[in-house]
């Protein structure tokens, strides 16, 4: 792995904030391990968040499953309140780049990217609220670039395996690539799975919201991409899917709206040819179709009304099967849990021309990991943060709030990945 570059006379390289969070704690664990990697040894960290006493916690916590008792002394604890501007200045001050896990974004998101900014530090979270992400870039752009920093969105599994996963299946493409679909799966061991309600929560402020999405998006007036090759057929709303052998539906996160914005700045920016991009998830086998829509029509009627939110909000086990809870996976359920993203591309061979006919050749790839919200995310948030450090001459000319996409393109972060268990391979 490359040296660590950054030179800074703040503190810290990076500060993990919201670290008492569910998943925040499992971003410490993380962190720490990669920090017993060689040159990423001399890296200093701290966490962060509105409680001392529950971030000593999550140190001792993470201390006792590493086996590094020395971790509790070595890792400094700092407070600061989404609600207190002054607490986060002191904290973005004294960090190169901030991991921000204090989620739903739409909330608290906000105070921190304006504090980072003002205060001269990268960001990189991991949230998954198009509206929130695309708000940071009409908001915040022009401010980063002024100051040469990189406000990094959505570096969790949503959306670096899709996102990166298409534009490894472009540099592997021999030609010029004009399409993909992405086809999410994932299986749990005997335990079963679970995602944390922070998720749940996110999500239903997200579709009580998707209105306002519309709106902010014309204020960008953006051009429409343009189409090369033939056009990507959209799949119905419900399909067989025999690329995954199961039921599949499009895919509801932030994944198309990232990989979009990726393809915006890949072609505006580097003029390069942009990859249409359809994504879909598969829900298994009929009687997991029949559960879907039950969950799906009842949370439609809900998430519309401020009293069905709450109902959402109390009851996430009820509403979801199960799916989403309170406690959030345990460790065992962690364990047996994996994803894989499967990647089918099309498009044009050396010489051929896309005006003249339909796409001549295929291909396939696919991104696969552990257990997607606790475990790969921790890992690529981390290895965003460490890329950031060690890469800046990779990672686009002048700063501004990026996707992953358009930030790691041109930098080693899929190299690290597959070091790290994501891992991208050819077909
Ligand atoms: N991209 C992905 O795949 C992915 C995966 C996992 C999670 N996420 C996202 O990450 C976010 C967090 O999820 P989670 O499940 O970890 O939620 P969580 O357990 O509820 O964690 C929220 C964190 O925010 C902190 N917080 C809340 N209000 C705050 C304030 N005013 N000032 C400072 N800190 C504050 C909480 O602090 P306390 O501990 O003091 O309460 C806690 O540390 C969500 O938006 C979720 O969607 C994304």
């Amino acid at each position: 792995m490359a040296k660590v570059q950054t030179s800074s006379s703040r503190p810290y390289h990076i500060i993990i904030f919201g670290a008492s969070g569910f998943t925040g704690q499992f971003v410490v664990e993380e962190l720490a391990r990669t920090m017993s990697e060689g040159p990423n040894g001399t890296l200093k960290w701290a966490v962060a968040g509105r409680s001392r006493p529950k971030l000593e916690k999550v140190l001792e916590q993470a201390a006792g499953v590493l086996g590094k008792p020395e971790l509790r002394a070595a890792v400094e604890v700092l407070v600061a309140d989404v609600g207190e501007p002054d607490s986060l200045a002191a904290m973005c001050k004294q960090a190169v780049i901030v991991l921000n896990c204090v989620g739903p974004y739409r909330f608290w998101g906000e105070p921190v990217v304006k504090a980072c900014v003002e205060n001269g530090a990268h960001c990189i979270d991991i949230c998954g609220e198009p509206q929130f992400l695309e708000s940071m870039q009409l908001n915040y752009d022009s401010q980063a670039a002024d100051k040469g920093l990189y406000i990094v969105g959505s570096c969790g599994f949503d959306s670096i395996p899709a996102d990166l996963g298409v534009i490894y299946t472009r540099d592997q493409f021999k030609g010029t690539l004009t399409a993909v679909e992405s086809f999410l799966t994932a299986s749990a061991g005997p335990e079963g799975a679970s995602i944390h309600d922070g998720t749940w929560q996110s999500a239903i402020y997200g579709f009580a919201d998707s209105e306002k999405l519309r709106n902010l998006r014309k204020k960008f007036g953006h051009n429409p991409l343009p189409v090369v090759g033939s056009k990507i057929k959209r799949r119905s709303a419900l399909f067989y899917s025999s690329e995954v052998q199961q039921y599949a539906v499009p895919f509801m996160g932030a994944d198309p709206s990232v990989v979009k914005r990726t393809q915006r700045f890949l072609h505006e920016d580097y003029q390069e040819t942009p990859v249409q991009y359809g994504a879909y998830a598969g829900v298994g086998g009929a009687a997991n179709v029949a559960k879907m829509l039950i969950v799906g029509v009842m949370f439609w009627l809900l998430v519309k009304f401020s009293f069905g939110r709450n109902l959402l909000i109390k009851y996430p086990e009820f509403f979801s099967f199960g799916y989403f809870s309170k406690d959030g996976p345990s460790r065992k359920q962690m364990e047996g849990s994996s994803f894989q993203f499967a990647f089918h591309g099309e498009g044009y061979t050396e010489g051929q021309d896309p005006s003249q006919g339909p796409p001549n050749s295929k291909i396939r790839t696919l991104v696969q990991g552990p257990e997607a919200g606790y475990v790969a995310t921790p890992i690529t948030m981390v290895q965003a943060a460490i890329t950031i450090l060690n890469e800046p001459t990779a990672l686009p000319k002048k700063g501004g709030v990026y996707t992953p996409g358009a930030t790691f393109a041109r930098t080693t972060l899929v190299e690290r990945l597959n070091k790290h268990g994501v891992q991208f391979s050819v077909i």
